[in-house]
């Protein structure tokens, strides 16, 4: 940036305007030339119309003599004249061949040009004649003002034109003016006048550039966020397809659970019941919503494995030879072993591989002792074993849930971890009416 539009930006603007980046250069002109292109051609459409009524004026002058009596009114006239056909002129120049590409010729910013000088060296030189008849400035500040007020020029655009102008009317006025102590008041206040001019423009050009570059801004982050939000939809789109792929994968080996399950009828809904009772212990126990879902997944799972157990031995009503009974034993690792290949599955394998770990090491498949044994496998161990004493088996008729409590305490310390029996026996006593819904 120039020391000089440092300078303006530090007194005029308060903060740094910045430089219209050279990509932007371009778009920024022709909002420029098409802004000052509109505004000028407006305010032609009032010169013209205004210049008729002084036009009239004029001819009464005439009709009153005043043009004998001084020859100022004479050159006003001209000057008013002028003010209709050259801004005419413009008008028709511009609208000529209008429809050949427009937009991309010069003819707006020649027009813009045009224009302002004009009616600037219009309102200098009706102010020069002016001086001679009334001693008034009053119209060279109108016709300053006006250009510096309507437009948005560049500092060099605007001092050319500034300075111009100010040199014919300072020029003009000592030639017409007589009077020295008349002469150097209007000097002073016509100096001062164009000065201040000079700064308005350039606090509205710099303010446009300002707005300009605002508004690339916003539409640059516009932009950015269209593009994240974009991203984002592409995310959420290809979530859901996981999640749908998800589901349809859980589905899957939810299904072949409940499928195997309903082979038996000793067993049929026994994976819904441990769900359900191993649910109502971690809501008393206030687990994490992901903790619930893991005891839901490992509950409907957990007995999975059983799929590759021969029926011979899974529904054998007789008591299993050790061979039988160690492929039996099989099954924590086998469930693990199918549901490795599930990535909604990974957190809850080792629910599925200890849930018949017995607190006191004594259980399968690794002999895991205590507070070794996952938190959770320790949880739906308890849920597991109310549903199997409740439920009828060919050998036995189902338990009641008093003799649950009671096998509970008895292996607490022992098969059962000792403050989830407590737990369940603290459950049992607060929602017994919930648990027993779900006895069979
Ligand atoms: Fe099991």
């Amino acid at each position: 940036m120039s020391l000089k539009n440092k300078l303006f930006s530090f007194i005029l603007m308060g903060h740094t305007p910045g430089k219209i980046p050279d990509n932007i250069q371009d778009e920024f002109n022709h909002e420029l030339i098409n802004m000052n292109f509109y505004r000028s051609k407006n305010i032609s459409l009032v010169t013209i119309f205004l210049s008729v009524i002084l036009i009239f004026i004029d001819i009464i002058f005439r009709q009153e003599g005043l043009w004998a009596s001084s020859p100022g009114y004479k050159y006003l006239f001209y000057t008013h004249v002028s003010m209709v056909i050259v801004p005419v002129i413009l008008v028709v120049l511009i609208n000529i061949d209008k429809k050949s590409h427009f937009k991309h010729t010069r003819k707006p910013l020649f027009f813009v040009m045009a224009f302002a000088y004009f009616i600037t060296l219009n309102s200098t030189f009706t102010a020069i004649i002016d001086q001679r008849i009334h001693g008034e400035i009053t119209v060279f500040v109108i016709g300053v003002y006006l250009i510096a007020v309507m437009n948005h020029f560049k500092p060099l655009t605007s001092l050319g034109i500034y300075l111009i102008n100010y040199l014919i009317f300072i020029i003009g006025i000592t030639i017409v003016q007589e009077n020295p102590a008349i002469l150097r008041g209007h000097y002073a206040n016509g100096t001062i006048l164009v000065v201040v001019a000079w700064f308005l423009s350039l606090i509205l050009y710099y303010a446009k550039v300002k707005d300009f570059l605002s508004k690339k801004m916003i539409e640059h982050q516009k932009g950015e966020l269209e593009s994240a939000n974009q991203l984002l939809r592409a995310t959420n789109h290809k979530l859901q397809e996981s999640l749908s792929a998800l589901d349809e994968s859980q589905n899957i080996i939810f299904t072949l659970a409940l499928a195997l399950e309903s082979k038996d009828p000793y067993t049929h809904g026994h994976s819904e019941r441990v769900s359900k009772y191993a649910l109502e212990i971690a809501r008393h126990l206030n687990l994490s919503e992901s903790d619930q879902i893991k005891i839901y997944q490992a509950s409907i799972l957990h007995d999975i494995g059983k799929i590759g157990i021969p029926d011979s031995i899974l529904k054998s009503s007789s008591t299993l030879t050790i061979e039988e009974w160690s492929v039996m034993k099989s099954h924590p690792e086998r469930g693990e072993a199918i549901c490795s290949k599930l990535n909604f599955a990974k957190d809850i394998l080792p629910i599925i591989r200890h849930h018949h770990e017995r607190y006191d090491g004594e259980g399968y498949p690794d002999g895991l002792r205590g507070e070794h044994i996952p938190f959770l496998a320790r949880l739906i161990s308890i849920a597991d074993t109310v549903d199997a004493m409740t439920s009828s088996r060919p050998y036995r008729s189902a338990g009641t849930f008093e003799q649950v409590l009671e096998e509970l305490q008895r292996c607490a310390g022992t098969q059962f971890d000792p403050f989830l029996v407590q737990t369940f026996i603290s459950l049992f006593s607060t929602k017994k009416n919930n648990l027993l819904v779900q006895e069979r």
